[in-house]
């Protein structure tokens, strides 16, 4: 175990690891500081089962360099960090609490260096408990004080992005008309539906849920398609709100899409697929560019003390970054995911001066 963190850390260009190991839950916790040179390290807390240790200090290495480009393309004053409780079975109950409260204990001990919020299974109501040791939560509960869930400044981020998109690949100044094809319609995915239909576009629906899609559907008067079949459905813009590595070597060559603009985090398998969809013509909106809405309402909110309106236009605002991204993609031969790579680089180095 010992020579994989090492050989992880030594891989790594991140600033710092906390490590904690919590004996009572068995849990190993890793706090991952990527980058704090435009501010603290903000990031979620993941909890999941891994395989091993070493593959949640991987995945906390890699969501953490994430969160930099992020954050530092959203404009926000923050670094990137994320934070990985990798626990043998989802824990509940007093058990939760408790390891929750420990976890607090170890953000409070970095000082504010690292801040907070929700992750893949970890809920406002987590948050709320983390506070009661550290300052440097954000995500708590309306009831708690927080600004609540961030999924829906998400979706209006992302319904920016898509609108900005249409505009550069298609020279429409609206969505009037434009199909989109939504993949997964939960927390993100339902609102961002709901947006393009107030604004005009033709949606089709998919959900691993059938129910969901469906009863949506009804409501919006979306056409539904099997979740299988929602990649290849033939549409403007393809949304993929469900989960990440959707866009790989087997999938690209099946789209039927202009635009790919979604929530996901990851969509790409791998670098090389920004390459693939290029080459088939179709503009690929980058997921951190387009899906930083929750870390801006969080941020805004909470850290530095704005409003809705002020959140709102740095929610809009991510519409004109994707279109500076995909100009700078045209005008220097590049994939639009080597020209946000550019602009995260050019802000860090801006911070660093
Ligand atoms: P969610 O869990 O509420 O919704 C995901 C939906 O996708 C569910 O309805 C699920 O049934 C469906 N789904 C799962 N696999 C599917 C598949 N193969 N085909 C079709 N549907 C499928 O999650 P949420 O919060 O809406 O997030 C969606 C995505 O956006 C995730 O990848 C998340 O990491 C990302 N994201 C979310 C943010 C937020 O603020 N909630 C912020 C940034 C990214």
């Amino acid at each position: 175990m010992a020579d994989a963190f090492a050989e992880l850390l030594r891989g790594s260009d991140g600033e710092e690891v906390a490590v904690r190991y919590d004996a009572a839950t068995e849990t190993w916790m890793f706090v991952c500081v990527h980058s704090t040179v435009l501010g603290p390290a903000a990031g979620g807390t993941r909890m999941k089962v891994y395989p091993e240790p070493a593959d949640a200090l991987r995945d906390g290495l890699r969501l953490s360099a994430a969160m930099t480009s992020k954050n530092a393309i959203a404009g926000l004053p923050l670094g990137g960090g994320k934070a990985v409780l990798a626990v043998p079975e989802i824990p509940t109950g007093e058990r939760r609490r408790a390891l929750l409260l420990r976890y607090g204990e170890l953000v409070e001990a970095l000082g504010g260096t690292y801040v907070t919020a929700c992750d893949m299974n970890t809920s406002e109501r987590d948050m709320d408990v983390v506070a009661e040791r550290t300052r440097h939560v954000m995500g708590r509960s309306v009831e708690a004080g927080g600004s609540g869930s961030s999924a829906p400044s998400t979706a209006v981020g992302v319904f920016h992005g898509i609108r900005a998109a249409v505009r550069h690949a298609i020279g429409a100044d609206d969505l009037v008309g434009a199909r989109v094809a939504v993949q997964g319609v939960g927390a993100v995915g339902g609102v961002l539906a709901r947006l393009l239909a107030e604004a005009g576009a033709e949606l089709v629906l998919a959900d691993v849920v059938p129910e969901r899609a469906e009863a949506l559907a009804r409501e919006l008067g979306a056409e539904v398609v099997p979740p299988e079949e929602a990649l290849a459905t033939p549409c403007d813009v393809l949304a993929p709100c469900a989960t990440g590595g959707v866009l790989n070597r087997e999938t690209i060559p099946t789209l039927r899409c202009r635009i790919v603009a979604g929530a996901a985090n990851n969509q790409l398998g791998e670098p090389e697929d920004a390459d693939r969809l290029a080459e088939r013509g179709i503009v690929y909106a980058p997921d951190y560019v387009v899906n930083a809405g929750g870390i801006i309402h969080l941020a805004s909110l909470e850290l530095l003390g704005e409003d809705e309106a002020v959140r709102d236009a740095r929610l809009r605002a991510i519409g004109e970054t994707l279109e500076a991204c995909l100009r700078r993609a045209e005008a220097e031969g590049i994939s639009p995911g080597q020209a946000a790579e550019r602009m995260v680089a050019e802000r860090l180095a801006a911070g660093r001066g």
